[in-house]
């Protein structure tokens, strides 16, 4: 495992012209992001040794370098789901990668379903902590480096939270905060599932991050995530949910999202 993770890290070593300590998932709600980086170069998945390759609709997957805010970054565009079929092992070695090049903090977005009564559709919510619900934990079997029993006392960092905090305010633009619940998916939930996760602390539910969160904050990278609420788990105002409709409230949230992250990038 640690040779496979060396040594996609240095065939990309030996292609990048930059060093970035910024990295980005590119998930729900940050697409556009992309069209912001600028003195691009990319490296398609396909290319690197050992990279799983994504194959979910709305999903091609890439690396992209360049800057963002005069700050050298990565991007990745197309992440892994469990629920395609990829090991933990596989959905998270991009971040253990990420280790190796050097990447000191992490962002991350997704789409998902809200429970808190609070929410609305388009929302946006500052993911303050997580509830790891997948079936597979990412750190299973040989510990490679770090500890064997990681903290996950913060495992988005506070401060990354309070400038977002920040810049939202001076944005004018409204932000939620709460806890999201990963869990394997490809199902949306139940009603039954929805108030169970709500019971138990969530106030919003998706099918990503969780994983990579984990492994970041072993990786001693610290974390900010961010999601857009794109349907809704509240009792009497569950609906029908579908990718389609989910992408059509993330695409609408996008400017929001994309506002903040980019700034947030800039004062990190
Ligand atoms: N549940 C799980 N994943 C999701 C949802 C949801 O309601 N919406 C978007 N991703």
């Amino acid at each position: 495992m640690l040779e496979k993770i060396k040594e996609t890290a240095s065939f990309l070593k030996n292609k990048m012209t930059t060093k970035p300590e910024t990295a980005i998932i590119l998930g729900t709600g940050l697409g556009s992001l992309v069209n912001e980086i600028e003195n691009k170069y990319e490296i398609s998945y396909t290319e690197i040794p050992n990279f799983p390759v994504s194959t979910v609709e709305g999903h091609s997957g890439k690396l992209i370098f360049g800057q963002l805010g005069g700050k050298d970054i990565m991007a990745m565009q197309g992440r892994f789901h469990y629920y395609e079929g990829y090991s933990m092992k596989e959905v998270t070695f991009p971040v253990r990668v990420m280790k190796e090049l050097g990447i000191k903090t992490l962002f991350v977005s997704n789409a998902c379903g809200g429970m808190n009564p609070n929410f609305e559709i388009g929302d946006l919510m500052i993911i303050t902590d997580h509830i790891n619900f997948f079936p597979e934990h990412p750190l299973r079997g040989k510990n490679i480096y770090g500890d064997r029993f990681p903290d996950m006392s913060q495992a988005y960092d506070k401060g990354l939270i309070n400038q977002a905090k920040e810049i939202a305010k001076e944005m004018k633009i409204t932000v939620k905060e709460g806890i999201y619940l990963g869990t394997q998916g490809p199902t949306f939930e139940s009603p039954a599932e929805y108030k169970m996760f709500h019971i138990w602390g969530a106030d919003a539910v998706g099918m990503s991050t969780v994983p990579e969160v984990i492994v970041a904050n072993h990786a001693g990278i610290r974390v900010f995530g961010c999601s857009v609420i794109t349907d809704l788990g509240v009792e009497g105002k569950i609906v029908e949910a579908s990718h389609e409709e989910v992408q059509i409230a993330a695409d609408a949230a996008q400017p929001k999202m994309t506002a903040i992250m980019r700034e947030l990038i800039n004062r990190a």
